[in-house]
Parts: structure tokens; C-alpha cells; sequence
């Protein structure tokens, strides 16, 4: 097992409904399936760490409520350590309503953070010596971004290594960039931040020098099917992802994070550690759904045994 790590982020239930066309404003679509279950960046991010064999201290914040079950049953089925999770007495755990394609598998999502979004001081320094004590913080940006900043800092001037996966995007400020080292924004994502499209390698690059100047140390930009575009200040380039019979690409993201998260911790390098996460979300998408979605480290070997092209 590897180095202790943090995942500090959002959990909500996801309510998953599949259908042959999304629907246009104004348009009521007869969907063909539907799926609740647990989600939310941050917790599917700490799941995949976890099935992958990461040792993750799971930071996240509920309510007093049934939806509240959903997350620590899942918790307790996959012996993930429930002591860093926080209560809100006023405010109901978060939902999510997401909507799947069934023909392209692209999805739509209105997430509503509920009790992830008021983590307060109070809850931060309760987990203050278990961030301090890990190699790494991944935290995305799904949580009240107050909260993200000041773990943030905790982990920055504690010698801890940031990785901060940029979704939901939104503008992220100067002071912030120089504490992370590691960003993970996908392409859609790279372009608002950055200003410039990621649509083709040059650019990538171009982008990931923004990000350096800004103070980050590396990049790495998730490329959907093109795979993973991975930078330091001194070398980058394109990993591709084998091509897989793709069911549903919710989540996907969080799966290569917690991937990349783990593998790290194992003291694998940046390179090598993406490959790892690409297999870890090229089993995820073929499967339905977010957080059940994420596979145990033996299907993520199992699947680079069989494509030594990665
Ligand atoms: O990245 C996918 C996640 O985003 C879903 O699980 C949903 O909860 C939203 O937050």
C-alpha cells in the first residue's frame, strides 16, 4: 500500500436517468432507465483511490438524513474509514441529477452541493493532523471553495502535495495556482481557465505554460478519447487510451483522479502514474453509473495486462 493520502470533497447521491436523446429546454423525454446511487466528484475520486489500493482518508460532509446512508453504506461495504466524515444539523446531504444519452453517452448534470457546501472551519481543523500527515491532497472544486482554499493551504505549507482537479470549473485565483502542484483540469475545463482551445497538442502545451507561470508544477489535461496530455516544465506529451466499448462516461474524470492519486502514493512517476489512471477509468466507462462504477485493482491490472500498447 502506498503513502497516506487525503481526498477532500463533495458526496451526493446521484440520480441517474438514461435516455435516448437529452432533453431540450421546454422538452420532456421518456427516459429508459433510472439509478440512485453514491457520487459526487470528491467521493468517487476517494472510492477509486481506494479500490485501487490507496491508503485514503476520506474527507466529506452530510446531512442528518436517509441520502446521508447512501454515502456511509457504501463507505462500510468497502471498509473505507467513515471517522473524517462531517454532519451538517441543518443542511440535507446533496444531490446530483444526471442524465445519460444512451446513444452517445454524453451526459447533462445539475448538481446541488447541500451539505458539502458548508464545511466550516470547525469541521477543517478536525482533519487538520490527518492532512498535514499525508503525502498528498486531492481536492476538487465541488465544495464551498472557501473550505478548498484553506485545506488547500494546510496541505501547501505543510510540505503536503496539492492535486487539484479543476471541476466544476470556475475562475481560480492567483494565490491559489502558486499553492497547487499538480492540476488535473479536463480540456473543456484547460480552455476556460486558460483561454486557450485544447485542440491540438501545441496548444495543450501552450495551456499547461499558463499553468505553469501561474506557479502549478505539473499538468495534466484529461483529452477524453485522445487520452491524457501530460506536462512538467520540462518534458510533455500525449498518452492514449485504448479504445473500449464505452457505456457511460459519468465520472470518468473522478476515475482517472483517484487512479493517478493512488498510484503516486505508490511512488510511481508522473508518466507511469497516468497510464495507471487511464486503465482505471477505461474500465470505469464501460460500466454504468459513478462511484459503483470504479474497478478493484485487479480488473485495473488485469486491464493493463491485456493492453501492453498503453
Ligand atoms: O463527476 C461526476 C460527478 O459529478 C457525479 O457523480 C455527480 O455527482 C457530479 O457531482
Amino acid at each position: 500500500m502506498g503513502n497516506k493520502v487525503t481526498v477532500f470533497g463533495s458526496f451526493v447521491v446521484d440520480l441517474m436517468a438514461r435516455t435516448p436523446h437529452l432533453p431540450v429546454p421546454g422538452e420532456t423525454v421518456k427516459g429508459t432507465m433510472f439509478k440512485m446511487g453514491p457520487g459526487g466528484k470528491g467521493f468517487n475520486q476517494g472510492v477509486a483511490a481506494h479500490k485501487a489500493g490507496g491508503n485514503v482518508v476520506m474527507v466529506t460532509k452530510l446531512g442528518r438524513d436517509t441520502f446521508a446512508n447512501v454515502a456511509l453504506d457504501a463507505m462500510k461495504e468497502l471498509n473505507m474509514d467513515t471517522s473524517h466524515v462531517f454532519f451538517s444539523d441543518e443542511t440535507e446531504t446533496g444531490c446530483a441529477l444526471i442524465s445519460v444519452d444512451e446513444n452517445t453517452s454524453q451526459n447533462e448534470i445539475v448538481v446541488i452541493l447541500g451539505a458539502c457546501g458548508t464545511i466550516n472551519d470547525k469541521d477543517i481543523k478536525s482533519v487538520e493532523e490527518e492532512i498535514k500527515s499525508s503525502e498528498y491532497l486531492l481536492t476538487q472544486l465541488e465544495t464551498n471553495v472557501d473550505a478548498t482554499e484553506k485545506v488547500i493551504d494546510i496541505a501547501h505549507k505543510n510540505g503536503v502535495k496539492v492535486i487539484l482537479n479543476t471541476a466544476p470549473v470556475q475562475p481560480i485565483p492567483d494565490e491559489l495556482y502558486q499553492k497547487v502542484d499538480l492540476i488535473t483540469p479536463n480540456e473543456v475545463e484547460a480552455e476556460i481557465l486558460t483561454g486557450i482551445p485544447i485542440d491540438n497538442e501545441e496548444n495543450a502545451l501552450k495551456a499547461a505554460n499558463f499553468f505553469f507561470e501561474k506557479g502549478v508544477k505539473s499538468v495534466v489535461i484529461t483529452w477524453g478519447k485522445r487520452g491524457v496530455f501530460v506536462a512538467t516544465p520540462e518534458k510533455h506529451s500525449v498518452l492514449s487510451v485504448p479504445k473500449v466499448k464505452v457505456l457511460d462516461t459519468t465520472g470518468a474524470g473522478d476515475a482517472f483522479n483517484g487512479g493517478l492519486l493512488t498510484a503516486l502514493s505508490e511512488g510511481k512517476d508522473l508518466w507511469e502514474a497516468c497510464r495507471f489512471a487511464n486503465a482505471l477509468a477505461s474500465v470505469a466507462v464501460q460500466r454504468m453509473g459513478t462511484t459503483p462504477a470504479m474497478p478493484t485493482r485487479d480488473e485495473i491490472d488485469a486491464f493493463l495486462a491485456e493492453h501492453p500498447e498503453m
